[in-house]
């Protein structure tokens, strides 16, 4: 189903990436909002490269432009300058490659967990039988086996965003992109769900940009946390973060590399909420 990863020390740095290793490039992106007679610059100037594989968290004061960022990439928010590829290719509109994870589940009411999953499928007017196939592959990998005919109104808040991130990667997107997905989810089951997606990342190799609100969540995913200031939204620091590529998740909170991290993104946020 995935390709297999290929190494377990993580991609290489952005500094050492030729065009061709890019997954995701932003040159120079800015957005501005005009309606109503408003006019809201949602970011300027914003630089990102996303190497293939890698595993990038944005952590940003609200209002910073995550989620515009996010969906420029995705090509559902045009630019108003700059330029964003994927895979070397300008994205120009809605693209089939990416896959979506929105803050709130967005299941159908109407229809089963494997259902809503397949919703992807029916959209894209990919092969049923191959399309139940991977269904089926997914709900297992997510832990969702057993709960394939239960209804949303059954499952609970992270079964729902299992479904949702099962109907995200149903058609084998290059790029997962995710915005504040466990943000409604109890802290516990936050966790258990970050321990998830970072097996599956670990598994698949895929290449993930999330937005969070949670630097102890955006560490532990990530190798490069990227911060931005308040708006207009643009890159204020990115780390990278240099911890193994399997990571236990008490372990890893533990470690120096966690904290140094972790303080860093926190003192720069907070300095961003404060309008330094
Ligand atoms: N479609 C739109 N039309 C007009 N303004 C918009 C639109 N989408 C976003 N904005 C504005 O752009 C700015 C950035 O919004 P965005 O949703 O990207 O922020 P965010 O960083 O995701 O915030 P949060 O952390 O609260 O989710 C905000 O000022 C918002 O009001
Ligand atoms: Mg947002």
């Amino acid at each position: 189903m995935f390709a297999r990863r290929q190494r377990v020390d993580g991609p290489p740095a952005p500094a050492a990436l030729g065009h061709s290793d890019a997954m995701v490039e932003t040159r120079g992106v800015d957005v501005t909002f005009r309606s109503k007679g408003r006019t809201v610059q949602a970011l300027s100037g914003i630089d990102l490269t996303v190497a293939r594989g890698e595993f990038v968290s944005i952590a940003g004061p609200s209002g910073c432009g995550k989620s515009t960022l996010l969906r420029v990439v995705a090509g559902l928010t045009e630019v108003t300058a700059g330029e964003v590829t994927l895979r070397g290719t300008r994205v120009a509109g809605p693209r089939r490659d990416v896959g979506f994870v929105f803050q709130r589940a967005a299941l159908l009411d109407w229809r089963n967990a494997r259902d809503n999953i397949l919703f992807q499928a029916e959209m894209r007017g990919l092969p049923r039988d191959r399309s139940r196939k991977r269904a089926a592959e997914l709900i297992e990998m997510t832990g969702l086996s057993g709960f394939e005919t239960a209804m949303p109104y059954e499952l609970s808040g992270g079964m729902q965003q299992r479904v949702s991130l099962c109907r995200a990667l149903l058609h084998e997107p290059d790029v997962l992109l995710m915005d504040e997905p466990f943000g409604a989810l109890d802290a516990l089951t936050r966790e258990n769900m970050n321990v998830e997606l970072r097996r599956i990342w670990e598994a698949t190799g895929m290449t993930v940009v999330l937005v969070t609100h949670s630097v102890a969540e955006a560490v532990y995913l990530a190798s490069r946390v990227v911060v931005m200031g308040p708006r207009p939204g643009r890159v204020i620091e990115e780390f990278a973060v240099d911890l193994p590529g399997h990571r236990a998740y008490e372990q890893t909170l533990e470690s120096a590399e966690f904290q140094r991290v972790g303080a860093a993104v926190r003192e720069l946020l907070g300095a961003a909420a404060a309008g330094d």
